[in-house]
């Protein structure tokens, strides 16, 4: 069975854009492949090293909507990254390797440095995170990584770092591949990109009553101000609620109904809200059972145990080619 290993970096609780454009992937992924899924808790730290108290609490509220959506502790090694200070060796080893400009190169490098000026991320730890990142994949010897589109070159590099350690020391790790899939475009009830920070997500632990609220308070067809004026489901961000959850016949009769003024925002809203909830409430309901009864420290304890015994075989054979 091929392997497959993605992480995250703990944000706290999750919203559907994670849902639609993570998750459900990792959920289904754990039919066909070894899954290990991780929180990049030290990768977190190269932008929030100023305010690490938080750090704790995000990774558990994360793991909770991990387990809430489907990820199974039974199927998949879900852990942590900073439990498993194997990480930490193989970075150093492939710093050793990494020449500088390929850092540098990385398009995020400059990019986030300059839009992130206030977390003065002129740091060792910020350039080398591709370096760690390779070696979270490549410690677990994974052939598979799905990732974002954005991610595609931290993968590049990896196999870069990957290629150039086999070259040395003999062939040790597989190179990866990256797994991009379609996901479908979730704009936030503002029209923006979904984000906690903008308040315009709806998240995965939001109660029905929440759920309501923000759907309700979805931007429309701006061009639609009077019950009157026909719509454009093509310009509607709520419009997209609909593409994910409503069945084909339903967005078929909502855009002719909305382009003749046959309905209503708020109907059509309403709509989109009901079928919504029937897949929201049941990972909701999840939730809360997560919530009360299962030990989420103890899952993350066996899920690093599990990953340490990888990782230590990894670093054997890493420091015997090395001669270390
Ligand atoms: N950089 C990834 C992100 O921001 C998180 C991550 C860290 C990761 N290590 C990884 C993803 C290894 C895949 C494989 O989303
Ligand atoms: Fe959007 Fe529906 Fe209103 Fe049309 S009727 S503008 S699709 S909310």
């Amino acid at each position: 069975m091929k392997r497959i290993l993605s992480g995250m970096r703990p944000t706290g609780r999750l919203h559907l854009g994670h849902y639609h454009g993570v998750l459900k992937n990792w959920v289904r992924l754990q039919q066909e492949y070894e899954c290990f899924f991780f929180a990049a808790d030290w990768h977190a730290l190269t932008t929030e090293y100023r305010t690490p108290q938080n750090i704790a609490a995000d990774r558990r509220e994360m793991v909770i909507d991990w387990l809430a959506v489907g990820l199974d502790p039974e199927r998949s090694v879900l852990f942590v990254q900073s439990a498993v200070k194997e990480h930490a060796e193989l970075h150093v080893l492939f710093s050793m390797i990494t020449p500088v400009p390929w850092l540098e190169r990385v398009p995020s490098y400059k990019e986030l440095q300059e839009n992130l000026a206030e977390k003065e991320l002129n740091t060792i730890g910020f350039l080398g995170y591709p370096v760690l990142q390779s070696a979270d994949i490549a410690i677990y010897r994974a052939h598979t990584v799905p990732v974002g589109e954005d991610q595609l070159p931290h993968l590049e590099l990896t196999r870069e770092i990957v290629r150039r350690f086999n070259h040395f020391y003999g062939e040790t790790f597989p190179e990866p591949e990256g797994l991009l899939t379609e996901t479908p475009r979730l704009p936030g009830s503002d029209g923006r990109k979904m984000s906690k920070s903008y308040g315009n997500a709806i998240m995965l632990s939001d109660s029905p009553e929440a759920v309501s609220k923000t759907v309700m308070g979805y931007v429309t067809d701006p061009a639609r101000k009077r019950r009157n004026d026909p719509g454009d489901p093509d310009v509607c961000v709520l419009f997209n609620l609909h593409k994910i959850y409503s069945p084909a016949e339903v967005q078929q009769e909502v855009q002719a109904q909305c382009r003749s003024a046959g309905i209503g925002c708020v109907d059509c809203k309403k709509m989109a809200l009901k079928n919504l909830l029937d897949a929201h409430v049941p990972m909701f309901e999840k939730r809360q059972e997560v919530e009360k009864r299962v030990d989420v420290d103890a899952i993350l304890e066996a899920g690093n145990l599990r990953a340490r015994e990888h990782a230590q075989r990894t670093m054997e054979d890493v420091r015997t080619r090395m001669g270390l």
